[in-house]
């Protein structure tokens, strides 16, 4: 079984109807199809809920020349999926959820059991390169479809979200890229611990939720922190800026805390902050992954490297069957992840 890629630089696969497995998506008996739906708009203010979702049987899909049919093996959940349940999302790449039908979620792997396309072969193993990704178990895919940050040497870094899925890697790469202190802070003291005894070269780490985050991070940064890694917006946020070193950087990856509320994105910011900003020339720039999508290739091949070197650690909260997507995006909302939350939609292992 091999793992194919399918990222842009392949922009025109071939369509040639050449690798067809008509049988593949019918005879396995016991293959049903399930789809997850969106009942409802969660409100611009409240949490979501599982009851917000549907999960209905549906029919596996015909594909056409150029397309594929794949298996899902897990979907991932993202904070930014959050956004798509209001009727504007806030931001221009990614579109509302439309009611009633299947969740567009943002990214996933599967196995391909049926292929109209030269390029793609039944067995192999797909991620999507572009947003997007359906909750269903059986899906039709395109082939097509299928740093920011300044840091310089022996700096001090601060990753918000630290345990979780950007933050984590976020963590590790700087420690890689030889920052001199990298600083973590995340809800709890058992995740706070995680951080410390797990390999992931974190140096210290802030509990927000028990401790004052200002205070212990004049104690851990004593002498200012230098690039701020920012998952989560908020109070978290301002306090961390507010102790940054003159020419500093602040990377907005993402506003967590403000994706249950009527906040616009990127969350405003206080004047006090932006004065802040101005007298010590704080660079603070958003950061958008689909900005670098021409990198991926190079990037995941890094990354690839660092992590079969044992030097990179993925850690993933699973949650199994498609019927539980909606709860572990949820569980993923609340905090209850360590690492990357999927939803594991069919065994690996099978077939
Ligand atoms: N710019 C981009 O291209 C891009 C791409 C992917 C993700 N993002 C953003 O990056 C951030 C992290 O995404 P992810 O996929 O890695 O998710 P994640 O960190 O794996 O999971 C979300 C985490 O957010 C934290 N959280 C929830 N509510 C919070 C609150 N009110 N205040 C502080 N933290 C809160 C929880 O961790 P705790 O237990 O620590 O609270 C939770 O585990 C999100 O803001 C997301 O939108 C941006």
């Amino acid at each position: 079984m091999s793992i194919r890629y399918a990222f842009n630089s392949d922009p025109k696969p071939q369509t040639r109807k050449i690798i067809v497995d008509e049988s593949a998506a019918t005879a396995s008996p016991g293959r049903r199809n399930l789809t997850i739906s969106n009942l409802e708009n969660t409100g611009v203010c409240n949490p979501p809920d599982p009851s917000n979702f549907r999960v209905e049987d549906c029919t596996i899909p015909k594909i056409e020349d150029g397309e594929v049919l794949v298996e899902t093996v897990y979907l991932s959940m993202d904070p930014a999926q959050r956004c798509q349940m209001n009727e504007e999302t806030g931001v221009d790449y990614i579109e509302p959820l439309r009611l009633g039908e299947t969740v567009h979620g943002l990214g996933g792997m599967g196995k391909i059991i049926q292929s109209k396309c030269e390029t793609l072969n039944v067995g192999d193993i797909v991620v999507n390169s572009e947003l997007g990704w359906p909750w269903q178990r059986i899906c039709v895919r395109k082939a097509s479809e299928l740093t920011k940050g300044n840091l310089r040497k022996g700096e001090t870094c601060v990753i918000s979200s630290a345990a979780g899925a950007v933050g984590m890697l976020a963590g590790q790469i700087c420690k890689l890229l030889e920052a001199g202190r990298v600083i973590g802070i995340t809800s709890t003291p058992e995740k706070c611990e995680y951080l410390l005894t797990s390999n992931l070269g974190f140096d210290s780490a802030i509990a927000y939720k028990t401790e004052d985050v200002s205070t212990k991070l004049k104690e851990m940064a004593p002498e200012g922190v230098d690039l701020y890694f920012d998952n989560v917006g908020g109070d978290i946020s301002d306090t961390v800026i507010k102790q940054m070193n003159e020419g500093g950087d602040v990377i907005l990856c993402g506003a967590i805390s403000t994706y249950n509320t009527d906040v616009g994105y990127p969350p405003p910011i206080s004047e006090e902050l932006q004065q802040i900003i101005r007298q010590k020339s704080i660079n603070r720039n958003r950061f958008l992954v689909l900005d670098y999508t021409t990198e991926f290739p190079e990037a995941l091949r890094t990354l690839e490297a660092w992590f079969r070197d044992g030097k990179l650690k993925c850690e993933v909260t699973m949650r199994y069957g498609l019927e539980n997507a909606g709860s572990a995006f949820v569980e993923m909302m609340e905090g209850k992840n360590i690492g990357k939350m999927l939803v594991e939609v069919t065994s690996p292992r099978k077939g």
